[in-house]
């Protein structure tokens, strides 16, 4: 049995959108400074692959918060595991996320970040997965539309595990009800 039941996107189809955003946040960002926010862990290779693509001048900074009650839906009750390094005061910033779900995660996000007064705020979501969205979020940069599905791979986890995947898959449910350990 294999955790992954279905491939969603394959390592050729990310890297072709992953490019064309990039080319989007350029030509959007040109002649300005942009902060590149992302949010750990989920974001970290999408965002590695990304800047890549985005010339222009940038920064980076990291949070990381948790959301999750171990299982496979978002709580909204968010913890900040790791706080923002920089001040952000007047700055152009873009939040990089790995996928939207209830959006309820990145609606704190946003407020936590507002109140902090950039100068602009966008936001980058590699996938959109509107099915049980519980607040109205603008995304301004979408890789993909995520059907209803738990996914993983290629930065996202199931029970911190599968994120090196270099696809992105639909978790194969059978595999939900078991410990961690035999995963
Ligand atoms: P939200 O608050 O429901 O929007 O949840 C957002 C966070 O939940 C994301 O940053 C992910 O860490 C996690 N998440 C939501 N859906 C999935 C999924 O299908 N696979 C892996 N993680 C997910």
């Amino acid at each position: 049995m294999n955790i992954v039941k279905s491939v969603l996107f394959s390592p050729e189809v990310i890297a072709q959108r992953v490019k064309e955003l990039g080319a989007e946040i350029t030509s959007d960002y040109k002649d300005k400074e942009v902060l590149f926010l992302g949010i750990l862990k989920g974001a970290f290779l999408f965002m590695s692959d990304l800047c890549r693509y985005v010339d222009v001048k940038m920064e980076f900074d990291f949070m990381e918060v948790s959301s999750y009650s171990g299982g496979t839906y978002s709580t909204g009750q968010v913890r900040i595991l790791k706080d923002i390094d920089t001040n952000i005061e007047d700055k152009n910033i873009l939040i990089v996320e790995d996928i939207v779900d209830n959006g309820l995660t990145l609606d704190y996000l946003v407020n936590y970040i507002k109140v902090r007064q950039p100068r602009s705020l966008k936001i980058c979501a590699l996938l959109d997965k509107r099915a049980h969205r519980k607040v109205l979020l603008k995304i301004d940069y979408i890789g993909f539309d995520c059907p209803d599905e738990f996914v993983l791979g290629y930065g996202l986890d199931y029970g911190e595990f599968y994120r090196n995947l270099p696809f992105i898959g639909v978790l194969n449910e059978e595999f939900i009800s078991y410990p961690k350990n035999v995963l």
